[in-house]
């Protein structure tokens, strides 16, 4: 196999980073690569405002301050994400509710959603998983007949689309153009990443003030040395905003790459029985899932694994609503507002972790001929595998 975390960092990234320390400016407060940052972000994805911040789970720390819980208020989200999704609840003394979800992919089943919205709900907080399309525009229509903020986490779905409008000149939109705030990571091992690095974006101009105001230790710089509000340093530096402008140019790019190849992987693996493919409409293919119905996911990871396909079984050691942290002080030897709080059960979500998600890296520079042994590996491997049904 190819080197399975392929990245595109190259020259231009270099004079990007050179650029900026011949400048001698490497705070994004007085420099100016932040800011072109923002403004190409906001353009790719026709929004009037992006932030820009240290990481994908800053960015979800800044669309929770921008939803404004109170202590004990309730956000409602995924089991299945990283945990930098969850950790700016706790941050904000919100409570996280996690609802079950799909198991044919793993996003949020805003049926579940529904039945937890409660008189504290504030927020929905939903993910594109491995960069497949979550249901936001149902979550949309709840959010909207509760008065709840919604925010979708794109960390892993840059340049994903959801299905188009209705209306037949209706072109596709892209995964976080729905929410509340939409926020993308830049981290290692996104589809193009600065190291760390995070955006937050949203249409409304007072979540974006709210937002811009916490990245930067709530600190109007308009107003002479004034805290307007409580805030943190979240702020992108400019190292890592014009490596993250080179990468931005790129993104198309490796997002069709990804694409191209995952069609061949998808159309190769059309006929073997056990496997459910991951639907190809809008995904970004940050990873590239499979979901075995009659279990064996563990079997057939190990299988791939050893065969050199770089394959791991469930993405997490456990659903997050499983996590330790539920059950040991969070704030010194207090749990705050999670006195008395445990986690909801999430049946498909411990299946999917357990017995029935498996997921391949991939990568932009994956060719037919990687395509070829990664689907050869999996015809090969899952009879033996078993499915269990
Ligand atoms: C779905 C999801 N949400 C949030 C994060 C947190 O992003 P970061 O690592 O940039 O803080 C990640 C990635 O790590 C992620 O995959």
């Amino acid at each position: 196999m190819a080197e399975a975390a392929g990245r595109t960092l190259g020259d231009e990234e270099v004079a990007a980073a050179e650029r900026v320390i011949r400048s001698g400016m490497l705070n994004s407060v007085w420099g100016t690569e932040a800011r072109l940052l923002e403004a190409e972000v906001a353009r790719m994805y026709g929004l009037p405002h992006a932030i820009s911040c240290s990481s994908g789970t800053a960015a979800l720390h800044l669309a929770v301050v921008a939803a404004a819980p109170d202590p004990g208020d309730e956000i409602i989200t995924t089991p299945i994400t990283d945990f930098g999704t969850v950790a700016p609840i706790l941050a904000q003394n919100a409570v996280p509710v996690f609802a079950d979800v799909d198991p044919g992919d793993g996003n949020l089943d805003p049926g579940a959603v529904a039945k937890l919205i409660g008189p504290r709900t504030r927020a929905i907080m939903a993910v594109h998983l491995f960069g497949a399309p979550a249901r936001v525009d149902e979550l949309r229509a709840l959010a909207d007949a509760h008065g709840l903020t919604l925010i979708e986490d794109c960390a892993q779905a840059w340049l994903a689309e959801l299905p188009a409008p209705e209306a037949a000149d209706a072109s596709p939109r892209l995964a976080g153009t729905v929410g509340d705030v939409a926020c993308l990571s830049l981290q290692q091992w996104k589809h193009i990443t600065c190291g760390d690095g995070g955006i937050a974006l949203t249409a409304d101009d007072e979540l974006a003030r709210r937002m811009r105001l916490f990245a930067d230790k709530g600190w109007d710089r308009a107003a002479g040395r004034s805290h307007a509000s409580f805030g943190l340093n979240y702020r992108m530096t400019e190292l890592q905003a014009a490596v993250a402008r080179a990468q931005l140019a790129k993104l198309p790019g490796v997002v069709a790459a990804r694409r191209r190849t995952a069609a061949l992987l998808l159309d190769a693996l059309g006929n073997v029985p056990g496997l459910r493919l991951p639907r190809p409409d809008g995904h970004a293919w940050w990873l590239f899932p499979l979901v075995l119905p009659g279990g064996g996911a563990r079997e057939l990871a190990e299988a791939l694994a050893a065969a050199g396909v770089p394959a791991r079984a469930g993405y997490l050691g456990e659903p997050l609503n499983r996590a330790p942290v539920w059950h040991g002080p969070v704030y010194g030897a207090s749990r705050g507002p999670l006195e008395g709080y445990t986690p909801a059960d999430c049946p498909e979500a411990d299946r999917l972790v357990a017995d029935t998600l498996l997921v391949i890296d991939w990568n932009e520079h994956y060719t037919g001929e990687h395509v070829e042994v990664v689907a050869r590996e999996i015809v090969r491997a899952t009879p033996r595998s078993g499915g269990r049904a």
